[in-house]
């Protein structure tokens, strides 16, 4: 695979723009790029490299010859259509939900686990972007000082919820502050101005909704240790881009700020913008276009006295490290390493 053919699945969405972006900056070796999308989109054009990819309308054949195939459509289209995908010979990296709790799946951030990108049949899964968000900062502690627990609240971007609930976000700022009404299409909360449990169904018996349950299923799958116990509480908030978290963690031996400071210092994927005299750290706004995550107001966490458990706050752009970036990482090892 020295210059596979690329299909992106969701080419025109929120992240189908970011996996064109990162192939394009990190110089990903493309032979041919196939840019698919819903019959909506087909004839549509965008530009890769300088030359106009025609989009066209992704169906049971679009995969002959396809070398790697970067899904980001939604789940149901990739449960129909990676299979599809994989029948044909591509290797697919998902982005949706549809495959990651699978036993035969392997799922991936790189920075923690890339071995086992090498063990697909077929699929490799990108985790959740708030998975995604607070496990790169957590590995490497978890690594010199095992995590016993972690709890984690989000505070999560309208681009979490793709194109058209960004465009919602401003429409209805917008109409806010023009004191015209709006009723929102694509949240199910008035948007501007307002803070609301995140938009995912909630489980009735645990009072989970799907996004908790999917950070802390799958933190477990990537650290392979399912007696780290995981808590979330994911929030969507007035933010147009990039993913924040409050993470507070308690480790099996007392750690310190200084130690997590050196740790982090020279973790892959993170960024420390922890600077107290000027009360700089981590935004949304900063975070925004950056591959980082990035980390700051590392501080002992005061309500576990025995020294053991440390809070943070993080931020990273969900459409970057949480989705296409890290695809599009898996896709550097399939073809660096060729990962059949
Ligand atoms: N946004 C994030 O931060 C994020 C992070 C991690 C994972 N993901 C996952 O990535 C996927 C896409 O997210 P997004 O934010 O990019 O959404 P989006 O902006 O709404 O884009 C959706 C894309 O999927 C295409 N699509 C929808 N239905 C289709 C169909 N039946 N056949 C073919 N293409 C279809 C759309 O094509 P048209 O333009 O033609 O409608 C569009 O290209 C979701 O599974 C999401 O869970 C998103």
């Amino acid at each position: 695979m020295k210059k596979p053919v690329i299909a992106i699945v969701g080419a025109t969405g929120a992240v189908g723009a970011e996996f064109v972006g990162c192939l394009t900056r990190r110089d990903f070796p493309v032979g041919t790029l196939k840019a698919l999308a819903s019959a909506r989109s087909a004839g549509k054009s965008l530009d890769f490299r300088g030359d106009a990819i025609v989009v066209e309308e992704l169906t049971e054949n679009s995969f002959a010859g396809v070398n790697i195939a970067l899904f980001s459509a939604g789940a149901s289209v990739s449960r129909k259509f990676a299979p599809l995908a994989t029948k044909a010979g591509a290797i697919v990296v998902d982005n949706s939900s549809a495959f990651r709790m699978d036993r035969d799946v392997p799922l991936v951030i790189p920075e923690i686990n890339a071995r086992r990108i090498k063990e697909h049949k077929g699929i490799i899964a990108n985790p959740n972007c708030s998975a995604i968000t607070a496990l790169v900062p957590l590995w490497p502690i978890h690594k010199k000082n095992r995590i016993k627990r972690v709890i984690i609240s989000t505070y999560q971007a309208a681009s979490g919820a793709g194109a058209a609930a960004m465009r919602e976000l401003e429409d209805s700022t917008r109409a806010y502050l023009d004191g015209k009404p709006f009723e929102p299409k694509v949240l199910p909360h008035p948007y501007a101005f307002n803070v609301f449990s995140h938009n995912t169904p909630i489980n009735p018996t645990t009072g989970y909704n799907d996004e908790e349950t999917k950070v802390m299923n799958e933190a477990q799958k990537i650290f392979e240790d399912d007696k780290v116990a995981f808590g979330a509480t994911c929030i969507r908030v007035p933010v147009l881009r990039a993913h924040s978290q409050t993470i507070t963690f308690e480790c099996e031996n007392p750690i310190t700020e200084a130690e997590v400071h050196a740790i982090l210092s020279d973790a892959p994927g993170v960024k420390i913008v922890d600077d107290r005299a000027k009360n700089y750290f981590p935004m949304p706004v900063d975070a925004s276009g950056q591959d980082a995550v990035l980390v700051g107001r590392i501080r002992k966490d005061l309500s576990d006295p025995s020294g053991h458990s440390i809070a943070m706050f993080v931020a990273a752009d969900q459409l970057l490290k949480g989705a296409a970036l890290n695809a599009v990482q898996i896709a550097e090892y399939l073809v660096s390493r060729d990962g059949r």
